[in-house]
C-alpha cells in the first residue's frame, strides 16, 4: 500500500511519518518547500497529480489554520474516486463553535461524504505546552477557567498508522489519559520549569469559550492515549 501524508512536515506529520515505514508501508509525504518529501500545494494544486500518482490512501493532516476547507476542495478533486482518505480532525468540532473547528467540521461533511474515515484527536501536548507558556510569561499567570485532556502526539500517529490498514470508514474519537483543570496542567508547568506565580482564571463569555467550559472538546469515553502531562514534561525539559 502506498500512502501520502499531507503535513508531513508538521507536528503530527514528523511523528506519522516513522510511525507508518515502522509497519512497512510505502509512505511519502507532501511539503511546499522542504527537501525529501513530494512538493505540492494544496491551496494552488501544483504538484498534486505527481505526488498522488500511486497513492491508495491520503492522510491529510496538512493545515494554515484558515484556508482549510478551500485545501482540503483541492485535494479532493485531484484524488481519484479509488482512493482512500483519512482525515485528522479534533474532538468537539461539532460542539465548540471556534472558526478554526468550523472549518476542520466543513472539511469532516466532506470527507464522509465520499466514504472516508476521520480520527479526531484532543490537544497535544505541544499546544498545551505553547499556551502554558504564553500564559504564564508575565509576573501574574493566567489559565482558562475549563478542563484539558493533553494526548501525545506520537500515540496519535501510531492510532493513525494503525487505521492506515482499515478499508474504513472509520469515525473515532482519540484522548489523553486525564482529564485535568488547566489551573492543575499550568501549575505542574510552573513546577516543571522551576518558576513561581500566582495562577489567576481567565473566564470569557460567549459559546466558544462556554463550549470549552462544558467540556466540548473531552472525551473521557476515549482517553486511550496513555502519556501524562508530568511524564511529557519531563521528557520535554530533560531534553
Ligand atoms: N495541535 C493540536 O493540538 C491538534 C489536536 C488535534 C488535531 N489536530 C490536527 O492535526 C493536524 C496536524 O496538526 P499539526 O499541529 O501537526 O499541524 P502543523 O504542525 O501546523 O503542520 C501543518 C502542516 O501543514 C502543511 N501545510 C499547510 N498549508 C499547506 C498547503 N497549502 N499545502 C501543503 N501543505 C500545507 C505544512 O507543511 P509545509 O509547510 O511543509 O508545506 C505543515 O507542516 C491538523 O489537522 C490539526 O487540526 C491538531
Amino acid at each position: 500500500m502506498t500512502i501520502l501524508v499531507t503535513g508531513a512536515t508538521g507536528n503530527l506529520g514528523r511523528a506519522l511519518m516513522p510511525a507508518l515505514h515502522a509497519r512497512g508501508l510505502d509512505a511519502r509525504g507532501l511539503s511546499r518547500t522542504a527537501p525529501g518529501h513530494a512538493h505540492g500545494n494544496l491551496l494552488t494544486g501544483e504538484g498534486l497529480p505527481a505526488a498522488l500518482s500511486g497513492v491508495d490512501l491520503v492522510i491529510h493532516a496538512a493545515t494554515d489554520g484558515r484556508r482549510d476547507v478551500a485545501a482540503a476542495e483541492q485535494l479532493l478533486r485531484a484524488m481519484a474516486p479509488d482512493q482512500r482518505l483519512l482525515y485528522v480532525s479534533i474532538v468537539g468540532v461539532d460542539r465548540v463553535p471556534l472558526p478554526y473547528y468550523r472549518q476542520k467540521l466543513a472539511i469532516e461533511h466532506l470527507v464522509r461524504a465520499r466514504g472516508g474515515s476521520i480520527l479526531r484527536a484532543t490537544q497535544f501536548h505541544e499546544l498545551v505546552f505553547g499556551v502554558a507558556r504564553a500564559l504564564t510569561a508575565a509576573p501574574i499567570g493566567l489559565y482558562p477557567s475549563c478542563d484539558v485532556q493533553p494526548v501525545a502526539v506520537g500515540e496519535v500517529a501510531e492510532r493513525l498508522a494503525d487505521l492506515a490498514g482499515s478499508p474504513g470508514p472509520v469515525y473515532e474519537d482519540m484522548g489523553g489519559p486525564e482529564v485535568r483543570s488547566a489551573r492543575d496542567l499550568f501549575a505542574a508547568f510552573l513546577r516543571a520549569t522551576g518558576r513561581r506565580r500566582p495562577l489567576v482564571p481567565v473566564r470569557l463569555p460567549g459559546r466558544i469559550f462556554g463550549g470549552f467550559r462544558s467540556g466540548g472538546h473531552l472525551t473521557p469515553e476515549h482517553a486511550t492515549g496513555t502519556l501524562t502531562w508530568e511524564s511529557y514534561l519531563e521528557a520535554r525539559l530533560s531534553g
